[in-house]
């Protein structure tokens, strides 16, 4: 017998949530889904989850497994039992439960609209369709197979502590239209994702390509946004700042240079900026945390710089 431990809420009949056991013989050959089903429909009918195509298609089913987020329908159950025998179950993070393992997604729907998921031109429809080569499609096939499940959204670690970050799908979802052919307003895309709570708040920590269960991958594609957002000219904030100086300072040493990139990433003429790395500057010397006044090359620098030429930077 496996435990299943489920993560049960009811606001009509108990304000706080509770995690409540089932046990299950787990059938051969059944996903978790189907788990999940049998104690509905032999144990519990209340238990509340969202499902439907059981194919990894629609999205619905995901939840949170073990920790991670999943679609139940896309898992053998056996893969997901722990060393106990159990498999804990809980609803998406990031979001707010309504009852049981089902979610409330307006937020993430909201941020999805932000990014305006749809082609903007500036000139009227041709007749026909609006054409578009193979390898111009590939620039965007990868975010074209996001089937909105939240999955990316439940594990970014930056939405556990920033309501205001666009999050990961909505990220993906801005990619298929800034890297679209098609597309004719890919400057002020760009420029609105570099704001805020955009593509220069995400920390690189890469769980959204592990719990994506598509080749949507949503690192990779803010990966791509920032790129044309480089490329575009749009250097005036923070987040680019930033990579514009990491990337200077190792062609130049070999080495990142810690004293530089802080004072350039603010700006060197945003005084209020550059103020308000004064106290964190006084916590590095007390700690001695300060890096080296005098910034050295690595002994091979000649090598990175003949790296950068050869990429053409
Ligand atoms: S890589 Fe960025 S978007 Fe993805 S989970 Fe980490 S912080 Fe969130
Ligand atoms: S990017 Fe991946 S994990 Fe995120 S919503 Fe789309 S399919 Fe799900
Ligand atoms: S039920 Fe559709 S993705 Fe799992």
């Amino acid at each position: 017998m496996t435990t299943f431990r489920i993560k049960r809420y009811n606001p009509e009949k108990q304000p706080e949530p509770y995690y409540e056991d089932f046990q299950l013989d787990i059938p051969d050959g059944s996903t978790l889904l189907d788990c999940i089903n049998l104690i509905k429909w032999k144990q519990d009918g209340s238990l509340t989850y969202r499902m439907s195509c059981r194919s990894a298609i629609c999205g619905s089913c995901g939840m949170k497994v073990n920790g991670r987020a999943i679609l139940a329908c896309q898992r053998q159950a056996v893969s997901q039992v722990d060393k106990d025998d159990t498999v804990t179950i809980e609803p998406l993070g990031n979001m707010q439960p309504i009852k049981d393992l089902v979610v409330d997604f307006e937020p993430f729907w909201e941020k999805v609209h932000k990014v305006k998921p749809y082609l903007q031109t500036n000139e009227q429809p041709p007749e026909k369709e609006r054409q578009q080569a193979p390898e111009q499609f590939r620039l965007i096939d990868d975010s074209s197979t996001c089937i909105m499940c939240g999955n990316c959204y439940s594990d970014c670690n930056v939405l556990e502590v920033d309501d205001n970050f666009l999050g990961p799908a909505a990220l993906a979802k801005a990619q298929r239209f800034v890297s679209d052919s098609r597309d004719e307003k890919t400057l002020e895309r760009v420029t609105e994702l570099s704001e805020p709570g955009g593509i220069w708040d995400c920390t690189h920590c890469g769980e959204c390509v592990e719990r994506c269960p598509k080749p949507a991958e949503p690192f990779y594609r803010i990966k791509e946004i920032m790129t044309v957002a480089l490329e575009q000219g749009v250097h005036n904030n923070n987040g680019a700042r930033h990579a514009l100086s990491f990337a200077n300072s190792v062609k130049a040493s070999g080495r990142l240079n810690e004293n530089r990139i802080p004072v350039e990433s603010v700006g060197i003429f945003n005084i209020k900026g550059l103020m308000d790395l004064i106290p964190i500057g006084i916590r590095m010397l007390l700690k001695r945390k300060i890096p080296p006044i005098f910034h050295k090359s690595i002994d091979d620098v000649k090598d990175v710089k003949r790296i950068f030429k050869e990429l053409g930077q």
